[in-house]
């Protein structure tokens, strides 16, 4: 282990990577520099920014990222062949302290794929750490599966990556197949018997499929391991990644049993997690640890009568702790720029006088419609604002609908396409089918709806709905949100956003259009 401190552990945050896998993630670049920001100001250890390689999109995050960096290594992802790592290298060199990671899948299932042998494979790995080495002083490297990998295998690539010049080797449960026990032991074996293994850091990445992902990290860490992989929100393809938050915190509020701490400031948790939420587009589950909205809220009489009488009753760390102001004033028609400036501050955005005007428009007709304007609503009147300004070809300009318990439904729809409005009325099994058939009747599109989910943005008849759109064409995904007091409308905006997205990404041609087009099997 390089480090001074022993039970310093750095957190490794691959939100813009292994979270922007996730079908229907993708951020802009804006998003992406905005997010990054974020994470380097709250402490994280080292930025995995993108994927070079995959599009010309992530070259441009990760050289920028890597350019604007205040203290975090900022790292990019090359599969193991020399082509992949020298575009990574040409996007991190610009950061003060730049690093590749390079990767191979080492189980029986992953080495079938590009049909190497064993020999062949050791040989590859030895090769392509080497060139990275010779390009950067700080490579890490990952045996993919690692956790399916038979145990001599693992052990002899580990050995060969530490001696070709891999200063940090992380241990993937690419498939979130291994448990706590299982986790602490491998690093713990590893680290006991590799040569050389003293001299580097080892790294836990763990997936969620079983819902061990946290609980595996910080058991990893128990092992030996001092580098922990996490993005914010869990976020990441399947069930996701561990959850930045949740390691962070465990080691904070436990670290009676758990006698590691982080660089990070927990503060600012909630603000990143919202902000990813939003760009993501992949909304926290209420119920989920540390960044829910019910993570602090009380609802049962007996817990609320605890929590006036001592907080820590039924709280084991305080809202505080993770950035959440308890100061809640609740905006109305009568609240005015200045207040909705501050409160917006409070929230995580700061806007030049020309957006707030534009927001105060907005802001003041949702107030007009309800009585109360919670900090949600306020959030989802944010993620509305900031569409993609150009890449609109289609616009909601009017839609009224017939429903109740007589069929057919019907909407009655007006779109602006290419900046002409066009006019049609369509039927449908309810108002929302009613609306999207009326959308295909004036722009006739292939696109499939994956996902349709509508969520209520704070309690009552008169609360906002944020409707979640996810439509798929030709193995592209785009997904659009919006929020209304008005499901149907909400509905229908979604919609369109996310046809408006999906045909900026149908415009484009693989590889560069998204990084989900890029095979991991490309080993060569
Ligand atoms: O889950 C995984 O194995 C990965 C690798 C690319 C490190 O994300
Ligand atoms: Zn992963």
């Amino acid at each position: 282990m390089t480090q001074t401190d022993p039970n310093r552990v750095l957190i490794f945050d691959t939100t813009l990577r292994d979270g922007e896998q996730s079908p229907g993630a993708t951020m802009t670049h804006e998003e992406k520099l905005e997010i990054a920001q974020l994470l380097d100001e709250m402490g994280v250890d080292i930025i995995e920014a993108g994927f070079p390689i995959a599009s010309e999109g992530d070259f441009a995050a990760v050289s920028e990222i890597a350019k604007q960096a205040q203290t975090a290594t900022i790292c990019g992802l090359a599969r193991a062949n020399f082509k992949d790592i020298d575009r990574c290298w040409e996007a991190v060199k610009h950061a003060r302290s730049p690093r590749i990671h390079t990767f191979i899948g080492t189980s029986p299932l992953h080495r079938a794929i590009p049909n190497l042998t064993m020999d062949e494979m050791a040989d590859r790995i030895h090769d392509t750490v080497t060139h990275a080495r010779n390009l950067c002083d700080n490579v890490q490297w990952s045996p993919m599966d690692a956790t399916r990998t038979e145990w001599d295998y693992l052990k002899r690539v580990v050995e060969i990556a530490i001696k070709a010049g891999a200063t940090t080797i992380n241990i993937p449960d690419t498939v979130g197949y291994t448990a706590p026990v299982e986790s602490a032991d491998l690093i713990r074996r590893l680290i006991a018997e590799v040569p050389g293994a003293d001299d580097v850091i080892f790294a836990t990445h763990c997936h969620n499929d079983l819902g061990m992902a946290t609980a595996n990290s910080l058991a990893a860490v128990a092992g030996g391991a001092r580098q922990i992989e996490c993005t914010i929100n869990g976020l990441g393809e399947r069930a996701g990644n561990t959850a930045l938050e949740e390691v962070v915190m465990a080691l904070k509020v436990r670290h009676d049993i758990m006698p590691w701490s982080t660089g990070v400031d927990t503060t600012k948790i909630m603000n990143i997690s919202r902000r990813v939420a939003t760009v993501s587009g992949f909304a926290v589950q209420y119920n989920k640890a540390i960044v829910g909205k019910n993570a602090f809220a009380h609802e049962s009489g007996i817990h609320q009568d605890g929590m006036l009488k001592n907080a820590e009753t039924f709280e084991i760390m305080r809202p505080a702790d993770v950035g959440l102001t308890e100061t809640n004033i609740v905006m109305g028609k009568h609240s005015g720029r200045a207040a909705l400036r501050s409160k917006l501050k409070n929230l995580g955005y700061e806007l030049a006088d020309n957006q707030l005007n534009d927001m105060f428009v907005r802001f003041k007709a949702l107030a007009d419609r309800k009585k109360e304007v919670f900090d949600e609503d306020l959030v989802a009147l944010m993620r509305d604002t900031a569409v993609e300004v150009g890449n609109e070809r289609i616009q909601v300009k009017f839609l009224r609908v017939i429903c109740g318990t007589e069929a057919p439904q019907s909407a009655d729809l007006t779109l602006t396409i290419d900046g002409k409005d066009e006019q049609v009325t369509a039927t449908g099994d309810g108002p929302v089918d009613a609306t999207f058939n009326a959308v295909k009747k004036l722009f006739p599109h292939e696109a499939v709806l994956q996902l349709y989910q509508i969520n209520a943005v704070t309690e009552g008849t008169d609360a906002q709905a944020t409707v979640h759109v996810r439509l798929e064409q030709d193995g592209r995904i785009a997904t659009g949100q919006s929020s209304d007091t008005d499901t149907v409308v909400a509905s229908a905006k979604a919609y369109v956003t996310a046809l408006n997205r999906l045909l900026v990404r149908l415009g484009k041609t693989a590889p560069d259009a998204d990084v989900k087009g890029i095979s991991y099997k490309d080993v060569g």
